[in-house]
């Protein structure tokens, strides 16, 4: 008879997940995911992190240069941005329990720098177990997804961001703020307009906690 192991999909993270774990087991087992082709360039595994249980979950899209070095969520230039605009929506970061929608960095090499690459849907959707155990052992009162990629991995890949910015949405019971990824602010040719109307979607968000 087929282990439950051997019975989940080969080509994702559920074979990877420890049923029922706490957020420690599940930090620890993410470290081997081969889930999808992802873990092969990367450094390693950056999983979410803050309190759990939290009040307010963010979701990223993936690791970025830096956090892939670091190994921490969230350090890199996207990292300082976000700080900066939670801190004016009156946020407190060390509060919320920050992750990403892909766990390990994408990229391409052009010279010595590493350029981040968008992970397609097939690595969402096999890297979605850990997010949703996540959400599962942190208990958030609501989940606000950064950027388009964690908005489709929790809404669906028909979901379009812009017509639903600033707004709380509910699915199976949980409920998702929509907003922009703090990198998309950093390479908007606007810069302080689009900063301005992120941090105005994350005061509108607040109000939700
Ligand atoms: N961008 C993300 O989506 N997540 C990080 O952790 C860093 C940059
Ligand atoms: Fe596993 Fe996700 Fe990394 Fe793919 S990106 S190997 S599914 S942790």
């Amino acid at each position: 008879m087929p282990s439950a192991r051997t019975s989940k999909s080969a080509d994702d993270a559920a074979q990877y997940v420890p049923e029922g774990a706490d957020w420690a087991a599940l930090r620890s087992a993410s470290c081997g995911c081969r889930g999808c082709g992802l873990y092969k360039d990367a450094s390693q595994t950056v999983f979410g992190e803050g309190p759990v249980p939290a009040r307010l979950m963010m979701v990223g899209e993936q690791p970025g240069d830096r956090e892939d070095v670091e190994g921490h969520v969230f350090v890199g230039p996207a990292g300082r941005l976000l700080d900066k605009a939670l801190a004016a929506a009156g946020i407190d970061r060390s509060q919320a329990y920050l992750t990403n929608a892909v766990k390990h960095f994408k990229f391409t090499e052009r010279g010595k720098r590493r350029i981040h690459q968008q992970p397609r849907r097939g690595e969402v959707v096999a890297c979605f177990p850990w997010l949703r155990e996540e959400i599962r052992v942190v208990r958030p009162r609501l989940v606000v997804v950064l950027g388009a990629v964690a908005a489709k991995a929790l809404l669906g890949a028909s979901f379009t961001l812009t017509a639903h910015r600033g707004e709380v949405l509910e699915q199976d019971g949980l409920r998702i703020g929509v907003t922009v990824h703090p990198s998309a602010v950093l390479r908007a040719e606007n810069r302080d307009e689009a900063y301005d109307e992120f941090v105005r979607d994350l005061k509108a968000l607040k109000k939700a906690l």
